[in-house]
């Protein structure tokens, strides 16, 4: 088995940290061309802590979700590093495990699972609710039958599922969409992970239900001391469950920050945007939303420029369509990707980048009769 722990680099990743996704790309080959839905995404979770990973539809927080579970497509390539925290404290880097080999199903699942947003889709139709939470159990905790229904018998009463013994032997199709999704909570939770994954696991649940899910997995985080990345479109929610935020537009984490930060103070446009999309705790009732013109552009021969000048009202032309901004520390765990942050890091990013703009468009091109002439390359 090839051994893929980081052993000769022990202090490679935070102490307190459980994952650590660095400059993540993915590539999907498609007869068109390549496709890259995730095009440099860095992140990193502590334990017992939440981050919100939040986007329109399309901004690729699906394909990073499933990367960090080695689960995507055959066709998606991904490249970068996703270093994780295993159990006896050694760290391993996800990409280069065999997705279908041992070391990443005694992660998946065990260590690593993930509340899908449809819950519907993850539970086979053939087999009862029960025999599929304790399949997970019996694969990774105990062998013994016995013990594993006791488990998952426990684990359901605590996501507040009533009458566990019978539910425990009925199918999907008689559970109702609420009830469904704590099951799922419950399979999630069964073998006591590290780090849950939730991609907007209350999006197909209405609004009284979704504020029960969203209260029972805070609840459950506490008890189990798990870090959580939550996923989802929706910045109310991100106010009321997570402790840090990772905005993400096509591809690319724009801004991050604590969620307090970043709510009460959005600096990039786009999760300015956003943020006028939702209404603010204590907001006037007749509040206008505001949304976002045009949609999120297909991740294919991206020309070089920020990815949200198309859509943004505050673009610099000339600058905004030649380069695209990098994610720069404005204060300390605030980082904001855009050239009009009036902040002193973005300006000095801007300045640093208009320069280098100059030198380029200032450097003498081929011509083609073979002579030289200085302008634009
Ligand atoms: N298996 C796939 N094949 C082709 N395109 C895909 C595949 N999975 C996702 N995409 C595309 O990649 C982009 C990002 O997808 P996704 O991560 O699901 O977005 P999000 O979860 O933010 O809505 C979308 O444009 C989507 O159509
Ligand atoms: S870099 Fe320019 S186009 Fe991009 S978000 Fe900032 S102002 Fe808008
Ligand atoms: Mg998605």
């Amino acid at each position: 088995m090839q051994l893929t722990l980081i052993s000769n680099r022990e202090e490679f990743m935070e102490k307190d940290n459980i994952i650590e996704v660095k400059d993540l790309h993915v590539d999907i080959k498609m007869m068109e061309g390549t496709l890259t839905p995730v095009r440099g995404v860095n992140f990193e979770i502590k334990r017992g802590e939440t981050l919100g990973l939040v986007g329109e539809s399309g901004c690729g927080k699906s394909i990073t979700c499933k990367s960090i579970l080695a689960i995507n497509d055959k066709k998606c390539t991904p490249h970068g590093e996703i270093m994780f925290r295993n159990e006896d404290d050694t760290e391993v880097d996800i990409l280069k495990m065999d997705p279908k080999g041992k070391e990443i199903r005694n992660i998946r699942g065990k260590q690593i699972s993930m509340i899908f947003q449809e819950p519907m889709v993850a539970f086979s139709p053939m087999y009862t609710i029960g025999n599929q939470i304790t399949e997970a159990t019996l694969l990774h905790i105990t062998k013994d039958k016995k013990k594993a229904k006791e488990i998952s018998l426990d684990v359901m009463r605590k996501v507040g599922i009533a009458n566990v013994e019978k539910r425990y032997n009925q199918y999907p199709h008689e559970f109702s969409g609420g009830m469904l999704q704590r099951a799922l909570i419950a399979m999630a939770l069964v073998c006591n992970p590290k780090l849950l994954i939730a991609d907007e696991p209350t999006t197909a649940l209405d609004v009284t239900i979704q504020a029960q899910i969203l209260e029972l997995m805070k609840e459950l985080q506490k008890e189990f001391n798990m870090a959580i990345l939550f996923i989802t479109h929706d910045l109310g929610v991100v106010a009321r469950m997570c402790d840090r935020v990772a905005v993400m537009y096509l591809g690319k984490v724009v801004e991050t920050g604590d969620s307090k930060t970043i709510y009460a103070n959005p600096q990039h446009p786009y999760t300015r945007g956003l943020m006028g999309s939702v209404h603010k705790i204590g907001g006037r009732k007749d509040e206008r939303l505001f949304s976002i013109e045009g949609t999120v552009p297909l991740a294919m021969n991206l020309p070089k420029q920020c990815g949200f000048y198309e859509r943004c009202d505050c673009r610099i032309e000339g600058l905004c369509d030649k380069a695209e901004p990098e994610l720069v520390e404005t204060e300390p765990g605030h980082k904001i990707a855009c050239f009009a942050c009036n902040n002193p890091a973005c300006q000095a990013h801007r300045a640093e980048v208009e320069k280098r703009l100059k030198e380029e468009e200032s450097k003498p091109v081929e011509t083609n009769e073979g002579g030289k002439k200085r302008g634009k390359r």
